[in-house]
């Protein structure tokens, strides 16, 4: 008697619950959705190490080798609060502003990694310009060598290893750049630096960019929009860290300019 009735019960309770397990996987979906998606942006997870560059870029000394002791947090999508070590250092912009073309006209980076204000100064102290603009971590033989190599394919290469830096990590990046590119490692870092800017500032253009292969330049000659936002939002910060790039280098690349930008070596 006793029995029945709690069967009877029994059935009654799983009745509607059949009902329940569709309604608790929807739920499911609906709170892994909000933790994977909304939580992180609230709380400036997907922060790329924007704010820690941006902080080592406002209170360090030295572009190519960072005060890796200063970091930042996302305070909101346009602020970073900067510390060293636990010490607060203050808050600052959390995005790169529009910045202005890169090269200087006349200074340049000689051979032996000084910076000199003309191409003739470098020959008056017996070395010869490397490149234009200032001196950074990817002014060397090696480096540039693969500038010159790969001129065709790198902003290929990159933007593949960027993707992977985006989905999968910064270390991930890093190996992929190594194997696939294989520049010195803190020249390789500038790079890894500004996939890292990239997908904290130019994200969603860029996706679409690599969906639908788009082209490096529209058919007027302008850079595509990811491009552009690279260069708008990242270019001072990358160009600061690399000192070369394949414009200072006079190496034409894959992505059209024009040919005013490409720089020229003309002394000794
Ligand atoms: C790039 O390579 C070409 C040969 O393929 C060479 O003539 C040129 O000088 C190189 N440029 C640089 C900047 O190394
Ligand atoms: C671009 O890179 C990807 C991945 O490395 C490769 O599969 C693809 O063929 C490359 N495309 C071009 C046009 O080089």
């Amino acid at each position: 008697m006793l029995g029945s009735s709690y069967q009877v019960a029994r059935r009654a309770f799983q009745q509607p619950q059949s009902a329940f397990p569709r309604m608790r996987n929807y739920l499911r979906a609906i709170f892994v959705g909000v933790v994977v998606f909304a939580v992180p942006r609230v709380l400036g997870l997907f922060d790329f190490h924007q704010c820690d560059r941006r902080c080592r870029g406002a209170y360090g000394s030295d572009p190519i080798h960072p005060d890796m002791s200063i970091t930042g947090k996302q305070l909101s999508e346009t602020r970073c609060r900067c510390f060293r070590g636990s010490q607060e250092l203050g808050e600052i912009d959390r995005l790169d502003p529009w910045n202005p073309p890169i090269l200087p006209p006349n200074v340049c980076c000689g051979a032996d990694g000084r910076n000199y204000a003309t191409q003739e100064e470098a020959c008056a102290a017996g070395t010869f310009p490397l490149h234009g603009g200032f001196c950074g971590a990817c002014s060397n033989g090696h480096d540039i060598n693969i500038y010159n190599e790969t001129r065709n394919t790198l902003t290929n290469t990159t933007t593949h290893c960027a993707l992977i830096a985006t989905l999968e990590g910064e270390d991930r990046g890093r190996e992929c750049m190594e194997k696939k590119v294989g520049f010195t490692p803190a020249c390789n870092q500038c790079w890894i630096d500004n996939m890292g800017c990239d997908s904290a500032q130019c994200l969603g253009i860029c996706l679409e960019a690599k969906e639908k292969h788009w082209p490096p330049n529209w058919p007027d000659g302008s850079l595509n929009d990811c491009l552009k936002c690279d260069e708008a939002r990242c270019g001072t910060q990358f160009i600061t860290c690399a000192g070369a790039n394949r414009r200072r280098c006079g190496i034409l690349s894959d992505i059209e300019r024009p040919g005013s930008t490409v720089w020229r070596r003309y002394a000794c």
